[in-house]
C-alpha cells in the first residue's frame, strides 16, 4: 500500500473504516481470537485450560511477559502488584456524568478550568501559591495574569506577549487525526466521560514524538551548543543514531505552516523579553538540514515544535511544562473531536484488528515442571 501521495493529483490510498472494522494496525504475539470458531489463546494457552489451571496474577504475568512464571518469578510479580494497590481517598470519592446530556457545559469547564490548572502547576513548580483567575482579562491574558501577578489584582500581562501566546494557542488548537486526538477518539468510542477521554489523549501528547517533542529540540539544541557542531550533529542523524526532533512530520511533507509562523513569532517574542541564543543554532540547523540530500528525499521539514520551545523558554517556561502549553490549546480540538464523534451516526467503539504471530497451541504445565 502506497504510504503517502507520490503525484500531485494522487492522494494516495485512504480506507474509510468506522471503529477500524476491518483494519489491522498492529501485529501482535499476545492473545488469538477466532471469533467463527469460538477459540481464544493467550500467548498460545486456550482460556478454558487457564481459566481451570491457573490464576489472574500468574495469567496477568503470562499476558505480560509471554510465558508461565517460575515460582520465584510468580512470588516477585505478587509483591509488586500488591506494593501498588493503595489509591489516594479522593479518587474513591469522583463524580462522572452522562456526558451527552450535560457535553456543552463540560466543554467550558474543561476550556476554563485548564488555564486555571494549568496555572497552579506552574505555581506549584515554582513553590508559590494558587492564584485566582480574572474575568476581566482576556483568556491569554488572563493565564499570563495567574502565572505572573503574585496576586496583585491590578496586574496586567504585556499585551504583546499575551498576542503572541494567543497566537501560539491559535496554531496548537487542533490538527485532526493526531496521536493524541485520535486516542480522544479512541477513549470516547467506548462511551467513556469526557474527562477520561482528555486526560488519555494528554497522556499521548506528553511523548517525544508528540507533543513532547519541543522539550526534546531544546535539549537537542543545547546538547549540539554551537553553529559548528551542526554538521557532526547531522552525520550521527543521517546515520540513524538519533531523530532531528521537531523535524518530520506524518501529513506534512512539506513545511508545516505553524512552523513558519513559530519562527516569525520567535523574533517577536525575543524582541520583547531578549534573545535566546539558541535560535541561531536552530535557524542553522534547519538550513543545513533543507539542504541535505538525506532529509530532502525524506521530504523532512520543521514542524510545529521546532520553534515553539525557543519561544517557551525565551518566555521563562520551564522545559518540563512545554507539554501543558500544547495540551491547554489543543483541548479545543479533543473536545471538538469528542463532540463530533457523539454526534456522529457512524461512530463504533474502536476495535481493531491484529495479524496474529504468536504461538499456535500450548497446554499448561504445573509450576514445578516449567523449565
Ligand atoms: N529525523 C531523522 N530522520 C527522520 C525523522 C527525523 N526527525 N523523521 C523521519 N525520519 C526518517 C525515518 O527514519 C525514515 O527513514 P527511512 O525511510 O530511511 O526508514 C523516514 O524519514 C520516514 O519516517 P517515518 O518514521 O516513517 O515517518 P512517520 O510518519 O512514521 O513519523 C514522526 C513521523 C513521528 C513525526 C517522525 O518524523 C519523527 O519522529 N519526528 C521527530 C519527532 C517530532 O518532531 N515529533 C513531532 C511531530 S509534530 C506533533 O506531533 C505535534
Amino acid at each position: 500500500f502506497k504510504k503517502i501521495s507520490v503525484g500531485k493529483n494522487d492522494k494516495g490510498l485512504k480506507l474509510y473504516d468506522p471503529g477500524y472494522l476491518n483494519t489491522a494496525p498492529v501485529r501482535s504475539t499476545i492473545s488469538y481470537i477466532d471469533g467463527d470458531e469460538g477459540i481464544l489463546r493467550y500467548r498460545g494457552y486456550p482460556i478454558e485450560e487457564l481459566a481451570q489451571k491457573s490464576t489472574y496474577m500468574e495469567v496477568a504475568y503470562l499476558i505480560m511477559y509471554g510465558n508461565l512464571p517460575s515460582e520465584n518469578q510468580l512470588l516477585d510479580w505478587e509483591f509488586a502488584v500488591s506494593q501498588h494497590s493503595a489509591v489516594p481517598q479522593g479518587v474513591l470519592g469522583l463524580d462522572v456524568y452522562n456526558s451527552k446530556q450535560v457535553r456543552d457545559k463540560q466543554i467550558a469547564r474543561i476550556i476554563g478550568k485548564i488555564t486555571t490548572i494549568a496555572a497552579a502547576i506552574y505555581l506549584r513548580m515554582a513553590g508559590r501559591p494558587p492564584v485566582l483567575p480574572s474575568n476581566q482579562l482576556s483568556y491569554t491574558e488572563n493565564f499570563l495574569y495567574m502565572l505572573d501577578s503574585l496576586g496583585n489584582r491590578s496586574y496586567k500581562p504585556n499585551p504583546r506577549l499575551s498576542r503572541a501566546l494567543d497566537i501560539i494557542f491559535i496554531l496548537h488548537a487542533e490538527h485532526e487525526m493526531n496521536c493524541s486526538t485520535s486516542a480522544v477518539r479512541h477513549l470516547a468510542s467506548s462511551g467513556v466521560d469526557v474527562y477520561t477521554a482528555v486526560a488519555g489523549a494528554v497522556g499521548a501528547l506528553y511523548g517525544p514524538l508528540h507533543g513532547g517533542a519541543n522539550e526534546a529540540v531544546l535539549k537537542m539544541l543545547s546538547e549540539i551548543g554551537t553553529v559548528d557542531k551542526i554538521p557532526e550533529f547531522i552525520e550521527g542523524v543521517k546515520a540513524k543514531k538519533r531523530k532531528l526532533s521537531g523535524f518530520g512530520h506524518r501529513v506534512y511533507k512539506n513545511y508545516d505552516p505553524r512552523a513558519k509562523v513559530l519562527k516569525r513569532l520567535a523574533e517577536e517574542v525575543f524582541s520583547i523579553v531578549g534573545r535566546d541564543p539558541l535560535i541561531e543554532v536552530a535557524v542553522a540547523l534547519e538550513k543545513v538540514a533543507l539542504s541535505d540530500e538525506f532529509f530532502i528525499k525524506r521530504k523532512l521539514y520543521p514542524n510545529v515544535d521546532f520553534y515553539s520551545g525557543l519561544i517557551y523558554r525565551a518566555m521563562g517556561f520551564p522545559p518540563e511544562y512545554f507539554t501543558i502549553l500544547f495540551a491547554i490549546p489543543r483541548m479545543a480540538g479533543y473536545l471538538a473531536h469528542w463532540r463530533e464523534s457523539l454526534d456522529d451516526p457512524d461512530t463504533k467503539i474502536m476495535r481493531p484488528q491484529q495479524v496474529y504471530v504468536g504461538e499456535w497451541l500450548r497446554h499448561y504445565a504445573p509450576i514445578k515442571e516449567r523449565t
